[in-house]
């Protein structure tokens, strides 16, 4: 492994894994390939812009000209695919980019990565291919349930990534990961998304009963997970990253009005996301067995976000500006004027 691809490096999760790289393995060349969507962020990747073993390249995953030529212009051995559209609501109001992406997109990778004898082919997936779990942990040998379009198209990639391993052979390996948060985060998830409304004192969304569960993962153990995976993970194989910290919705807005010093006042209960998955809930132990553990519990890590949301606004106010709130309309005028 030497010349490694990172797709979707200028996203939340993927500058996480691309600073994580650049400063563990200095033999490695790092080279990040980004659409820069609304999501993708420059800014996520300053601390390493001056760096000697990383470069970046704009392009689309569903590109194939693009695709071929960074393959083969930087020699590439090993692809991490974290390009996506990520965001569930987003997939519920406009599903087409998503199957651009998440599907047609990682099909052109593995075809583009096949041509050009790349070694190993990491695909970063999550929990939500498995869809709602009432009760118990999700194994990685379960059926996917996926109930979003977002949830259904990473499910799609992932089962392209199993037909190029098992039909041609390709050296592959999966990780799924559980909600992630941390600095760096586009503010129209639940964590970044509520802190910086709370931060203005502006009132918060929460959608139904908020007794939803999901399963917190700090950004830098998700970044940590994919390494250990792509360095040993099995071939074929597919890999829980679970958080272990499962927290319903409410508690999650509470403690980070808490954090922030902000009244309980500012929640609104209002008409909930279609489909929403009541739980998500993984086992950790088959990626606990190659060494990898979470170290952040989530009091410790929502701590260390709120106040990087605190310390950074030069980050997050140019971005809730434009498109993020004509998206902002879309999805919440009418619900949080149905309960004013
Ligand atoms: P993100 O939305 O912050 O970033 C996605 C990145 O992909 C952006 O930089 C965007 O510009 C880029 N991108 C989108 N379409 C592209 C295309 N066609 N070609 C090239 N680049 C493109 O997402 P994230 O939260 O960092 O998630 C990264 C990966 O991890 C995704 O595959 C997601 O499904 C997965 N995941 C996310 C979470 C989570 O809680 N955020 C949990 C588990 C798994
Ligand atoms: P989100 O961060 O969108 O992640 P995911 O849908 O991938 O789990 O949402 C996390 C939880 O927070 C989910 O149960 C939906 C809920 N949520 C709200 O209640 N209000 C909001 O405005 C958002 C964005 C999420």
């Amino acid at each position: 492994m030497k010349n490694i691809l990172v797709t979707g490096g200028a996203g939340f999760i993927g500058s996480a894994f691309v600073r994580h790289m650049v400063a563990s393995y200095p033999d490695y060349n790092i080279i990040c390939f980004d659409k820069l969507t609304y999501a993708g962020n420059i800014d996520n990747l300053l601390p390493v812009s001056d760096e000697e073993n990383y470069r970046f390249e704009r392009g689309d995953v569903a590109d194939r000209s693009a695709v071929s030529r960074v393959l083969r212009e930087y020699r590439i051995d090993t692809v991490v695919n974290f390009a996506a559209e990520s965001h569930v609501d987003r997939s519920i109001l406009a599903p087409d980019a998503f199957i651009h992406t998440d599907v047609v997109g990682v099909y052109i990778l593995l075809d583009e990565g096949r041509k050009h004898g790349i070694e190993r082919f990491c695909q970063v997936s999550t929990d939500e291919v498995y869809g709602d779990i009432e009760d118990g942990l999700s194994l990685e040998d379960d059926r996917f349930l996926p109930n979003s379009p977002y949830a259904a198209s990473k499910a799609g990639g992932e089962l392209m990534v199993r037909a190029y391993h098992a039909t041609y052979g390709m050296d592959t390996v999966i990780t799924r990961g559980s909600n992630t948060y941390g600095p760096y985060q586009y503010p129209e998830k639940l964590v970044p998304f509520f802190t910086t409304e709370a931060i203005d004192d502006r009132p918060l969304p929460l959608y139904g009963d908020g007794e939803q569960i999901r399963d917190w993962l700090y950004v830098d153990d998700h970044a940590r997970g994919v390494d250990r995976i792509l360095h040993y993970g099995a071939t074929g194989e597919a890999y829980n990253l679970a958080g272990e910290n499962q927290r319903n919705n409410i508690e999650v807005t509470t403690r980070i009005l808490k954090l922030l010093g902000k009244p309980d006042s500012l929640i609104r209960h209002v008409p909930d996301r279609e489909g929403h998955d009541r739980r998500y809930a993984m086992s950790a132990e088959k990626a606990r067995a190659l060494g990898w553990r979470r170290q952040f519990d989530f009091e410790t890590g929502l701590e260390a976000t709120v106040r990087w949301y605190q310390e950074n606004e030069w980050w997050w106010r140019k971005i809730k500006t434009g498109e993020y709130l004509d998206y902002y309309k879309q999805q919440y005028a009418e619900r949080l004027a149905s309960v004013e």
